[in-house]
């Protein structure tokens, strides 16, 4: 039995990766991680700095000026920016349509993908993002990508009450030059269209115990 594992939980905008990996956090008594928070963090610190998003020199430069620290809290993290806790404010729609471009540039890749690697050091966790089971960690055998239709992630977002580009951020975060939004290839893709949550909660556990989970981890 490992010590520690992984569960990268991948997917577009509004897919239903967090509600599935809050989920199984509370099933499988491990921590939880939503790295998109980490890239809208560090998003919301370069606007704060002044730095123009678009530029990759400027976002880089205030970048390694930045203080960003997740402590752990409960069962998931508190993201501090310079010893401030965002909160809401990384929902809001100027962190939301710089975030892609932010999240675009490789030595942003390079520090959050460093950091997020560090969380999982002697502790069990879920991750969800964009790329934690093509590059962050690549190795670990429980993989999944969420999906869902279009239609629906655009309706679950309005529900949510937030104004969010997440046609144009899915555009953009899977079509960057590294590390992109693709379905790693030993994912199991799980479409959520028509699913409910516990039916998608259901379907991971399965495929996790599958793939070699201990089944004591894996019971309610
Ligand atoms: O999960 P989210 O929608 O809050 O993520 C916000 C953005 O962060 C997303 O549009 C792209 C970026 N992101 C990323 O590039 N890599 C990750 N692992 C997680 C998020």
């Amino acid at each position: 039995m490992p010590d520690s594992f992984v569960i990268a939980i991948d997917g577009p905008a509004a897919s239903g990766k967090s509600s599935v990996s809050k989920v199984l956090a509370r099933r499988l008594h491990c921590s939880h991680v939503n790295s998109g928070a980490l890239y809208r963090a560090a998003t919301w610190g370069i606007l704060q700095a002044g730095a123009d998003p678009a530029d990759p020199r400027a976002v880089a430069a205030a970048l390694a000026a930045l203080h960003l620290d997740c402590l752990p809290s409960g069962s998931g993290f508190t993201i501090l920016v310079n010893g401030v806790d965002p909160g809401d404010q990384l929902r809001q729609p100027a962190v939301a349509s710089q975030v892609s471009s932010v999240a675009s540039i490789p030595e942003v890749r390079d520090l959050l993908t460093a950091q997020l690697r560090r969380l999982a050091e002697g502790r069990s966790l879920i991750m969800e993002g964009r790329d934690i089971g093509s590059v962050v960690f690549p190795h670990t055998p429980y993989k999944f990508y969420i999906d869902a239709s279009e239609a629906v992630r655009l309706s679950r977002r309005r529900a949510q009450g937030e104004v969010d580009s997440l046609v144009t951020r899915d555009q953009q975060d899977s079509t960057r030059k590294t590390a992109p939004l693709v379905v790693a290839p030993d994912a199991r893709v799980i479409d959520t269209t028509a699913l409910e949550l516990d039916q998608v909660v259901a379907e991971v556990l399965a495929a996790l115990v599958a793939r070699g989970l201990p089944a004591g981890s894996a019971e309610s």
